[in-house]
């Protein structure tokens, strides 16, 4: 039998002149178009199932339009995806050189997720589902974001072994799994009240940062902070139960200390890097704290937040996919669609499926 390797066979055609002239195994490939509209991106990928070759990959943000607002407005995020999917869809189609009638299964989340984004994503791949006459799959956004790993397989290379520690910490979410060999995953625990993105952002907010805060957070602190500004202001690090986390109480002590009398515009740096030395110093040891309960889990941390140089510093062990897959991205919708697809998981919607927040 003819063992398909990860990257794209080079003849591609009706008959394989590999496999002694019989059908080219590479034509059972789909093509798989995602659409993600979970928050503030427009996001749109199309990847080849088994070879997960990604064939484009295009991100249309809408930082700019809520930048005005310090932060996400979820009604103008609808209105943003309105204008900026069908665009973001003709951009994939030119840089994959495809045409949507090449397309063969059309795949979207629709949970969880601010619900007004949600729908318009679910919509538009419904009305596509629809037209073109393809079927189409709901997924999970977080799922997404938890199995990101698995585009290590668009580099040609492999993502951790299973099974994984992971956490997923974003603007959203802060959430921490159980990954098994066979991609079951279970949920230990999570936050109590904000996400630790929203955490980055709102400290960032209240310091007169641009949204969103965590990148330039992180970029501030990397290019100008010292060592002794990390530690110059002492942020109570959060007690929580063994899996949760929280993160409200440390923004409030953060606000605390920058309305004080004596504190100067020029301590601003020193109480940033602090307070990303306490958000991050929590996410590290909950991480430390689970993975002495399961020593022979691999670390994997994803989600915007994963983006941060200093955490990837502090967490050596840990595996981060690529940065631009950390923040919300459709490649990991369609690699998550491709996984169901390689387990045959992956299970068609009918047209009436719905968006969930949660
Ligand atoms: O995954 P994502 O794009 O969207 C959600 O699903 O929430 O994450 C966005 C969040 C924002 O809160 C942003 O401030 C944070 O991730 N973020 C960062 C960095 N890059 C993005 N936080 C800290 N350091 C970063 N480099
Ligand atoms: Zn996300």
């Amino acid at each position: 039998m003819l063992v398909k390797p990860i990257t794209p066979c080079r003849f591609y055609q009706d008959v394989c002149p590999l496999d002694r002239g019989r059908r080219c195994p590479y034509k059972s490939f789909m093509k798989l178009l995602a659409i993600d509209t979970s928050c503030d991106d427009s996001c749109v990928a199309i990847l080849e199932t088994d070879t997960f070759h990604l064939l484009a990959d295009v991100v249309h943000s809408h930082i700019k339009a809520m930048a005005a607002y310090g932060g996400v407005v979820p009604e103008l995020a609808s209105r943003q995806h309105l204008k900026a999917l069908p665009l973001a869809l003709d951009e994939a189609l030119t840089q994959a050189s495809l045409t949507l009638n090449q397309i063969d299964y059309i795949v979207v989340t629709h949970r969880p997720g601010l619900i007004g984004a949600l729908l318009v994503g679910v919509s538009y791949a419904k009305s596509l589902a629809y037209a073109l006459g393809k079927p189409l799959s709901v997924l999970n956004h977080l799922e997404a974001h938890l199995l990101s790993p698995f585009l290590a397989r668009t580099q040609n290379q492999n993502p951790p072994p299973l099974p994984w520690i992971a956490l997923v910490v974003s603007g959203g979410h802060t959430e921490l799994f159980r990954v098994e060999e066979n991609l079951t995953h279970h949920w230990l625990g999570g936050t109590l009240d904000d996400a630790a993105g929203e955490a980055f952002d709102k400290i960032g907010k209240l310091l007169g940062l641009p949204y969103p805060a965590g990148p330039v957070i992180d970029k501030w602190v990397r290019e100008e902070a010292t060592r002794e500004d990390r530690t110059r202001f002492k942020i109570p690090r959060p007690q929580t139960s063994e899996f949760s986390f929280s993160f409200s109480g440390l923004k409030t002590h953060v606000r605390q200390i920058a309305q004080r009398p004596d504190f100067q515009a020029t301590d601003t740096l020193a109480l940033i890097a602090s307070a990303q030395e306490a958000i991050l110093g929590s996410l590290v040891k909950k991480l430390r704290d689970t993975k002495a309960l399961y020593p022979h889990h691999h670390t994997v941390v994803t989600g915007g937040v994963a983006c941060n140089c200093r955490l990837r510093e502090l967490l050596p062990e840990a595996y981060f996919p690529a940065p631009r897959h950390c923040t919300d991205n459709a490649a990991m919708v369609a690699a998550l669609g491709a996984l169901h697809h390689e387990r045959g998981t992956l299970a068609p919607a009918p047209l009436n499926c719905s968006a969930l927040s949660r």
